[in-house]
């Protein structure tokens, strides 16, 4: 699917492809190792571990939901809607938080660490898939709508692919919640995801932070009903060390 295309996606909120089970795993300790600091941008986190599943494991499949208006470069794909020129990373990177001007500040807001593993429903690793990210910055604004004038800091954008072990890490800010249309659609802190397996069907999917108490109102969130499927979008935060960047983990699994 050409870049257009892929910008020009469905609007709205349908989910599909909710396929799955609830089938309790055993997940003994696995090292993921591979993902190199130039493939990465960043110095692999030790505690980005994350667990291998059972040979029997079946995993429930991460929801498919739509884009939105926001993914980059432009509102709803349409170059013409963005009132000042597109600033974007080339190419966009991994840190999302040191900006596309090497003289601006970091990023505002809090800093995290987003990682994870792209799995087969089995949870077989799935290598060399691209994993793009993009979420609003500490003002709540996605880069497409502001191109990046309110927080030169923050990318708003970013791309990496999953090594050998499925593993991917990126750099990014926790985003806030927004509304949008005079409060019609409201929206928990979340940040956008797309996979695209070698080979095989790209998802689009989001990953929500757990203790976030907007959740509860959320437009999206409020319809997916099936449990299983909620968690499969929700991020396990694993930092203990409040000196340290906190870490979150999210497992993206393809049907
Ligand atoms: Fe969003």
């Amino acid at each position: 699917m050409s870049p257009i295309t892929r910008r020009m996606a469905s609007l709205g909120i349908s989910v599909l492809g909710l396929l799955g089970s609830r089938q309790a795993l055993a997940m003994p300790q696995r090292d993921p190792s591979g993902l190199t600091s130039a493939q990465s941008g960043l110095g692999w986190p030790r505690e980005a571990s994350t667990p291998a599943m059972a040979r029997d494991a079946y995993l429930t499949p991460t929801p498919n939901v739509s884009r939105g208006p926001f993914y980059p470069p432009a509102p709803w794909g349409l170059p013409f809607l963005s009132a000042r020129p597109q600033r974007w990373p080339e190419p966009p990177g991994t840190d999302l938080t040191r900006g596309t001007d090497p003289a601006a500040a970091p990023a505002r807001g809090q800093h995290i660490t987003l990682t994870g593993r792209v799995l087969r429903t089995d949870g077989r690793p799935v290598p060399q898939a691209r994993i793009e990210i993009w979420s609003v910055n500490a003002d709540a604004l996605y880069r497409a709508e502001d191109d990046g004038v309110s927080d030169p800091g923050f990318t708003g954008y970013g791309i990496t692919a999953s090594n050998a072990d499925g593993a991917y890490v990126f750099r990014t800010i926790r985003p806030p919640s927004y509304t949008r249309f005079l409060g019609l659609i409201k929206r928990t802190a979340h940040i956008h995801l797309l996979v695209q397996p070698p080979g095989g069907t790209e998802l689009t999917t989001e990953a929500w932070f757990a203790d976030e108490p907007k959740n509860a109102s959320d437009s999206l969130l409020s319809r997916i009903t099936d449990s299983s499927l909620r968690q499969r979008m929700i991020m396990a935060g694993e930092s203990a060390n409040p000196a340290s960047v906190p870490l979150f983990r999210f497992d993206i699994v393809l049907a």
